[in-house]
């Protein structure tokens, strides 16, 4: 017998069974990738939380059109490429037995786009309310970050002095439909429209954002004319029994914004247009950050009175949402009438054992202590990661959504007859037996005039790499030659090349009488470099570590390469300048976070105690001493082991490597 009778008992919500109260909350998580697509990340992160034991999982703000996400990492649904994607996801869902549903939504104006989607320009009076409320919002941020934020906001506030076109809206009614059809297709339960947050559906409902006279804006009846234009084109998509749920604003809190009052009889018109359920949630980015709702918003349950009222004057079943921090408060909220149903949002992505948790009331819930830190690296863009995390779980999303921006798209340059030589002597460091999706590009830039001895050597080169590729088991067609005449300036030519064809590794010979080219490459982010050279050692690989995140991305490229191959011989040092087990310690979690064996040591070295110089210095000597002595031929490191200014102050580890070593290949991995 449970000791929560009512938050386990079943109910039907159009047409499915439900088999508890517990509702996993659409929270964004900006988790997919930045074409839009379903991510492995995402699908845990969804996996994790349908195991949880909710009856339902709402999976948050999915973009009905290109122009209608909030972020760079937005999950998509505007195209039929986005269908396999989203079909993995609900099928990871279900499989937990979990109910999936799918949230569609189109930011309007908070939209990340550069020409943003309103019902009606912004009136000088909304301008400057909006330019108001940016402060309380800045407050929210540190301090190095309200610069870039404040620029990039007051830029779209310029963008919101046009409005929306009929032929905007009447395509974005269609997206609605076409991306419902999408959602059905690829086998979630339900879709939930995104009333909510202040985006495109509550901007047509809110006197504060339509400001149209008439037809899609003016009186009540007026304003729902856009969202009850988007529910019929979403039923008209759909199966006929395919329930359509509704995240329904109750309270925006902004001056003529939408209330209580008028929420309520909007519920009702919802209801009467066939909504499956409503899903109440309150404020929005002109809110949410001000002191008065903040107050208000940190009390538990703070939903509860308006939700008592909306339960009253509908017959559909109803969502509450807001800080339901305990299995006996959300019981008694559904066994006093407030809601049919509980959400939980940041609760359960603190504490996914929540549900557990309710059952078992020996252990004791992790509790979300509302300080919103998951709300600012939502904004910020670094993906949802809670403050009450472990340390490893923090570090693991932060790698995986950095791996979200990576590509692996490798371009080799090729820039004379040396280099020639070079890349002979390194592809198996390059090639191994067929990978998937590796299909290298090589730039070989040609000086005009150049003599027949040099087009001859390049010709026999190009035919050697494809007889390569085809033992190894590529197909034709894997390698993309770029061949490019030029008349000096090859910094330049290389740069944009890189810029253009939008690389994610760059591979360019050693030339000592060329610094350029470490130039280049200490240039550029984001990518893994290597500055090749050779040498007949390229097998004993050393590997320093200094155990910051950028040790994490060496961990997965190496994963990902050289790690499992037998005729490398890794070794992985971190150069100690404090005590061991600390080291030790994170050593080991590392490990765990990137998937590495956990057999594979690390070795430490000691740094010369040089007194004059700073421990950078003593650092790099340490290194490049090892390297030498102990003949290593390649090494592959980290670019980016201190971060802005300290790298700054200190110089940085790796460029000092790459100057003082001559004679191996250097991969760094920034
Ligand atoms: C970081 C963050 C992202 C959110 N994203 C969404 C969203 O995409 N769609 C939505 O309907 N609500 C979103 N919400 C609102 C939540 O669903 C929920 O209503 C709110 O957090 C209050 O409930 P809670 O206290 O259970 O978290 C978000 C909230 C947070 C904190
Ligand atoms: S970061 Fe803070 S507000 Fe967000 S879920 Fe975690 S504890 Fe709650």
């Amino acid at each position: 017998m449970t000791a929560y009778p009512f938050l386990f008992s079943p109910l039907q919500v159009g047409g499915h069974q439900m088999k508890n109260r517990l509702i996993a909350l659409p929270v964004h998580t900006g988790f997919a990738y930045p074409d839009g697509t379903v991510s492995s990340w995402l699908i845990d992160f969804y996996t994790r939380l349908a195991d949880s034991g909710v009856a339902m999982v709402v999976v948050a703000n999915t973009a009905v059109s290109a122009d209608g996400v909030v972020s760079k990492f937005n999950l998509r649904i505007d195209k039929d490429k986005f269908i396999p994607g989203l079909s993995k996801l609900a099928k990871a869902i279900q499989n937990k037995g979990a109910i999936a549903c799918l949230q569609l939504n189109h930011a309007g104006r908070f939209a990340k786009t550069s020409r943003p989607l309103l019902p009606s320009a912004v009136t000088s009076e909304n301008l400057s309310f909006n330019v108001e409320s940016l402060k309380d919002f800045m407050e929210f941020f540190p301090f190095e970050k309200r610069f870039s934020l404040t620029r990039y906001l007051l830029g779209q506030f310029n963008k919101w002095r046009q409005a929306m076109t009929c032929d905007d809206r009447a395509r974005v009614i269609e997206d609605f439909g076409l991306s419902a059809a999408r959602a059905c297709e690829a086998g979630f339960d339900m879709v939930e429209l995104h009333g909510a947050n202040g985006y495109l559906l509550c901007q047509y409902l809110s006197c504060f954002t339509n400001k149209i006279d008439s037809g899609f804006g003016g009186n009540f009846h007026e304003r729902t004319t856009f969202p009850l234009a988007v529910i019929q084109s979403v039923k008209k998509n759909v199966p006929k029994n395919f329930p359509v749920g509704y995240r329904l604003i109750i309270r925006e809190w902004v001056p003529q914004g939408i209330d209580l009052p008028e929420a309520l009889a909007f519920a009702q018109v919802l209801e009467k247009n066939k909504i499956a359920y409503l899903s109440a949630s309150a404020g929005t980015y002109n809110s949410i950050f001000s002191p008065a709702v903040l107050k208000n918003m940190a009390k538990t349950a703070y939903l509860k009175k308006d939700m008592a009222k909306l339960t009253a004057v509908v017959g559909i079943p109803t969502i509450t949402s807001g800080r339901i921090t305990t299995p006996l408060m959300a019981d008694k909220l559904v066994k006093e009438g407030i809601a049919d149903l509980i959400g939980l949002g940041r609760p359960l992505r603190v504490d996914p054992l929540w549900v557990a948790k309710a059952v078992d009331k020996n252990r004791k819930i992790i509790q979300c202590v509302n300080c919103n830190w998951c709300l600012k690296q939502v904004v910020l863009e670094q993906g949802f990661a809670c403050s009450r995390w472990s340390e490893e779980l923090r570090d693991r999303t932060r790698l995986e959504h950095q791996l979200m921006t990576r590509n692996y798209k490798p371009l080799w340059v090729i820039c004379d007859i040396d280099d020639i030589y070079t890349f002979r002597k390194s592809l198996p460091l390059l090639i191994r037996a067929k990978k998937k999706n590796f299909f290298p590009t090589v730039l070989m830039l040609r000086q005009a005039l150049q003599g027949r001895a040099v087009d001859q050597a390049q010709n026999k080169f190009i035919e050697w790499v494809k007889d390569v590729f085809d033992l190894n088991g590529y197909g034709d067609g894997t390698v993309n030659f770029v061949v490019k005449e030029h008349k000096g300036n090859l910094e330049k030519l290389v740069y944009d090349e890189i810029c253009m064809g939008d690389y994610g590794q760059v591979f360019i010979s050693s030339n000592s009488k060329e610094d350029w080219r470490d130039r280049l490459l200490y240039k550029q982010q984001g990518k893994v470099l290597a500055r090749l050279c050779a040498n007949i050692r390229q097998h004993k690989v050393i590997v320093p570590v200094d155990l910051s995140p950028a040790t994490l991305l060496v961990m997965i490229f190496l994963r990902k390469t050289l790690i499992r191959e037998k005729n490398f011989n890794i070794s992985f040092v971190n150069v100690l300048t404090g005590k061991s087990s600390p080291v030790e310690r994170q050593w080991e979690k590392m490990k765990k976070i990137t998937k590495l064996k956990k057999n594979i040591p690390l070795e430490f070295i000691r740094p010369a105690n040089n007194m004059g110089n700073n421990m950078t210095t003593n650092v790099i000597s340490a290194l490049v001493e090892t390297i030498i002595t102990r003949k290593y031929g390649t090494v592959i490191m980290g670019k980016r082991g201190l971060s802005g200014i300290k790298r700054w102050l200190l110089g940085s580890v790796s460029s000092g490597v790459l100057h003082r070593l001559t004679d191996q290949t250097l991969f760094l991995i920034d």
